[in-house]
């Protein structure tokens, strides 16, 4: 199977199982279910819950000494329904899966709105606030990322692994995570920050739900504590690649391609990594994080589909 073709089943599968876990719109609060589910199931690439999902094949065949099942036995079931986990496995990890979704687009949601980067387009469609108003958009936010943990409590993982899951994913997104990281940025939006603080910013909005995604996979497939560490540190290098190419496309891609507007950064006033480092540098940091991440899967035994994402992320269209 070649990477398009895995990509396609990664994402189908992915999104499947995050658009199962969403609530019914009815009720008299059915306006803010709506928008919860909008911004959810408006056509975000659902990197992080797929990373999660590579991460739990990847501790997995390490435990097993197998490889990872889309390399091989379950091209099979795959091949027949599209699905890559069994039932089993997809109850204990499905909602945490869905629960980093709908935190991930939480901070979009939030992200656009006019007190923040001010955007009105997002996935090719209305921002959120753009289209139910400022308030429903605030309160979509509010309401995905609760909704999130209530999600993520449907797992039927066991005790310990249940509980340090739920700690991760907490911590990731809140004040010593992504909260925190864009609390920073937007404070120094319009000033010049250091190094140091620039590296915060990106370590944290947009490193650390990328470390949860690996590590909460990693958690609930049993790993020990040093491969957990050592699976945050991968991820880290791909958030950071990851932010760095999307600063580039803010300035290079077209909003058709990109799905959001382009120039936010400069019309926000914001430093961002390139005009930092300038944009051969900033090209180079991508690679050299990528292959940081690459090196730290092959070491843990390998993981085809997902050394070849990380590849295919450094020159990402959107
Ligand atoms: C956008 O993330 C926000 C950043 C951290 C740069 P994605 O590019 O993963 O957004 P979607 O989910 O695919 O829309
Ligand atoms: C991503 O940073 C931050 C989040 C954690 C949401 P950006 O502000 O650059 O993300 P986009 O470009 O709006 O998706
Ligand atoms: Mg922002
Ligand atoms: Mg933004
Ligand atoms: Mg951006």
């Amino acid at each position: 199977m070649d990477f398009k073709a895995k990509l396609n089943l990664y994402s189908n599968y992915t999104n499947k199982v995050v658009c199962s876990y969403l609530p019914e719109e009815e009720g008299y609060q059915k306006t803010i279910l709506e928008a919860s589910n909008y911004s959810v199931i408006n056509g975000g690439k659902r990197l992080r819950p797929m990373m999660m999902l590579a991460s739990f094949e990847l501790i997995r065949a390490l435990k097993e000494k197998k490889c990872p099942p889309v390399e091989s036995d379950s091209t099979d079931i795959s091949k027949q329904s599209g699905r890559l986990l069994c039932e089993e496995d997809e109850a204990c990890i499905g909602p945490f899966m869905a629960a980093m979704e709908m935190i991930h687009s939480s901070s979009l949601v939030h992200d656009d709105l006019p007190c923040m980067d001010n955007d009105t387009l997002r996935r090719g469609k209305p921002s959120t606030w753009a289209k139910y108003g400022e308030d429903m958009g605030t309160l979509a936010g509010d309401a995905l990322m609760l909704y999130s943990f209530e999600t993520a409590a449907k797992s039927t993982a066991q005790d310990k692994r249940f509980k340090d899951a739920v700690r991760v994913l907490a911590s990731k997104s809140g004040i010593f995570g992504m909260v925190g990281g864009q609390t920073v940025d937007v404070e120094l939006t319009g000033k010049k920050p250091t190094r140091k603080q620039l590296e915060y910013i990106y370590k944290n909005k947009t490193g650390a739900l990328i470390e949860a995604s690996f590590m909460i996979g990693a958690i609930l497939a049993g790993a020990d504590e040093k491969e957990v560490e050592a699976l945050e540190k991968c991820a880290l290098s791909i958030g950071m690649a990851f932010q760095i190419r999307d600063d580039i496309l803010d300035v290079e891609s077209t909003e058709e391609e990109l799905g959001k507007p382009i120039g936010s950064d400069s019309e926000c006033g914001k430093i961002t990594w390139l005009t930092f480092y300038g944009k051969e540098q900033a090209e180079q940091d991508v690679r050299t994080y990528t292959a940081e991440a690459i090196d730290i899967v092959k070491k843990l035994g390998g993981h085809g589909f997902l050394e070849e994402l990380l590849s295919y992320l450094v020159t990402r269209k959107n």
